[in-house]
Order: structure tokens, then sequence, then C-alpha cells
């Protein structure tokens, strides 16, 4: 009977799933793990069930012992996880694609008309008991329809963002590495486009790229400044790539309209210079967090951590380099 180590809590079902085949070890809250517990839970498991936070690197693979065949984690991106060294020590690694597209590209939806409408502003105004009345030109914000939305990484969340925001009436442009389907060019009505011609155009720059060696501060100072001072920067990816400190310049001067972020470069901690701004949108990491989708992501990810652990391919392995845009 196998062994699961799930890091942290998961949704019933998922948990259910894991029962049925082995012997289950749940880790006891969330954030990093203190050292002990992690080491308590993870020697002699077939598997590991893992979040974001969690780093894995091969001193984990070395603490389970040889009886380790995957770690799952519990979340598309795979930036924690150092998959060769895995690779390099026979330990399979799986994400879980697809079943969070929907969720984190209506997060990014909410998040851009959060930004372009003062939503958060309009809040914090109410809230705070100030007195108001509607007049002409009372929080005006930006109009969406006709508009340029920049898509950097096209794949599966960003063409989801894409179609979402052909419905607002903007027109796509994007920046991949590779050239998009013609099938999806045609059905979005997208054209690729350099990063900096991107920036130089877009009136909404969104995020949607993994983080690699490539994307870390892909959204840099001078990044910034080839961005329109009318444009909204919008990141549901990972905080890293974007320069935090060179955005909250950015911000604090207007030489960008504004941002909104789910996503933060030293997580959870947001640079102290962002949270007195109003310019921009602050939200904790919540991507795919809805009830349904952490349940699809739960149990993709135990399902995969049952498949290994049984001698039989993973669903939605991640391996080789990572993906690059
Ligand atoms: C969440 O951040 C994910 O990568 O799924």
């Amino acid at each position: 009977m196998p062994t699961f180590a799930v890091l942290h809590p998961i949704p019933e079902a998922a948990l259910g799933l894991l029962e049925r085949e082995g012997e289950v070890r749940v880790g006891s809250g969330t954030g990093p793990l203190p050292a002990a517990e992690l080491e308590q839970l993870v020697t002699g498991a077939d598997a590991i069930l893992t979040l974001p936070t969690d780093p894995v690197d091969g001193a984990l693979v070395e603490a389970a012992g040889p009886s380790l065949r995957v770690v799952a984690n519990v979340a598309v991106g795979y930036d924690n996880i150092a998959v060769a060294d895995l690779a390099a020590r026979g330990v399979t690694v799986t994400n879980t694609p697809s079943v969070l597209t929907a969720a984190t590209a209506d997060l990014a939806l909410a998040l851009i008309l959060m930004v372009t409408r003062r939503l958060g502003e309009g809040e914090r105004l109410i809230r705070s008991g100030t007195d108001w009345a509607v007049s002409l030109d009372f929080m005006l914000g930006r109009s969406l329809q006709g508009r340029v939305l920049g898509v950097v990484g096209m794949g599966q969340i960003g063409r989801a963002m894409a179609a979402r925001a052909r419905g607002l009436g903007m027109r796509i442009v994007y920046f991949n590495r590779s050239r998009a389907s013609a099938e999806v060019e045609a059905q979005l009505d997208a054209t690729r486009l350099q990063l900096g011609e991107l920036l130089a155009t877009a009136d909404v720059v969104t995020l949607h790229c993994p983080l690699t060696a490539e994307t870390r501060h892909l959204i840099d100072a001078a990044a910034l400044a080839r961005m329109k001072p009318s444009a909204y920067l919008v990141n549901t990816s990972r905080g890293p790539v974007v320069d935090e400190a060179a955005l909250a310049a950015a911000l604090d001067a207007g030489t960008i309209a504004g941002a909104a972020l789910d996503v933060y470069e030293h997580e959870p901690k947001v640079h102290p210079d962002l949270l007195g701004l109003d310019n921009v949108v602050l939200v904790p990491h919540l991507g795919s967090a809805t009830v349904e989708t952490r349940e699809e992501m739960a149990s993709l990810a135990a399902r995969n951590a049952i498949e290994v652990a049984a001698g039989r391919p993973p669903l939605t392995p991640v391996g080789g380099p990572p993906a690059r845009i």
C-alpha cells in the first residue's frame, strides 16, 4: 500500500481518493512547514502532494527516501520544484493544468475591471465614511471597448483571458515565444508582437507566463517605461515576473495609469510602497480560489499521485525544461 504525504489540508473528495488507495498523512497547516513536521510527513512516502509555497528540491527527495516516486503539485505553476533535479533522481513531477484555466482567467478579468473602473478605490471611499455624491466627473475610470489587451504568455489561461476580453470589445495582441495556431489567432483575432511592441501598444497588459529564469523581472523598469501613461498592468501569473519596486515607482510617478496584482515578488509580503497607492488593486493570490476549482485541482493531483505510485503513467506530468514562452 503506498503512502501519500499531503503537505497541507486538501478538499475531502481528493482526500477520499487517496484514502481508498493507501495510507495518507496530512500536514497541519498553511505556509512553509516546520522542518521536523516536514520530515515526519515525507519519510518513507511514495508520493508527496505540494502547494506552490512548498520548495521541493533534492533535499526533500533525500528526506523522503528511495520509496518516493512522484511529487504532485496542486497548481499549474511549478516554479517551486527543481524539476530537472527530481527527474535525475527518478522522481516524476505533475501539475494541475486546464482545471483552473477558467477560474484564473475570470480573476484576471475581474482585476482588469477593478483597476480600470477604480472599484477598490470606490469601496475604500464608501467604507471610510467620506461624503460623496454623483457628478459627471466623479471617480471616472476608463472604458475597455475598442482598447487593446496585450496578453503576455498565450497558453491556456492567456487564451481564456483573451476570449473574455473579446466579449468586452477589446482587440488582442500577444507575446509568446512560439506563435499560436492559425486557428487560435483567427478565433481571437489576435496579433503576435514582440514584447516591446506589445508594451508600447496595449492599453491593458495582462501576464500569463510561467516563472522561469527568462521571465523573472520580464516587467522591469525599462519594460514599464515602454508602456503608455494611460495603460494598466495586471499580474495573475507569478510575482517575480514583475520588478515590484520598479512597479511601485512607476505607479507613484504616474508613468502608467494603474496595476492590479494577485501575486507578489516576495509573497506573502507586498512591497510597502504599493500599500499606500490608490491606483493599484491588491488581492491575495486568489486566481484559482473557487470551491469547484480547488476540488478539481486537488483531485487531479491525487489521481496523478495514485497513478504513479501504482507504477502507471501520470495524467499531467511536467518535465524537461519548464514551459518557455
Ligand atoms: C497557482 O498559483 C497555480 O499555479 O496554480
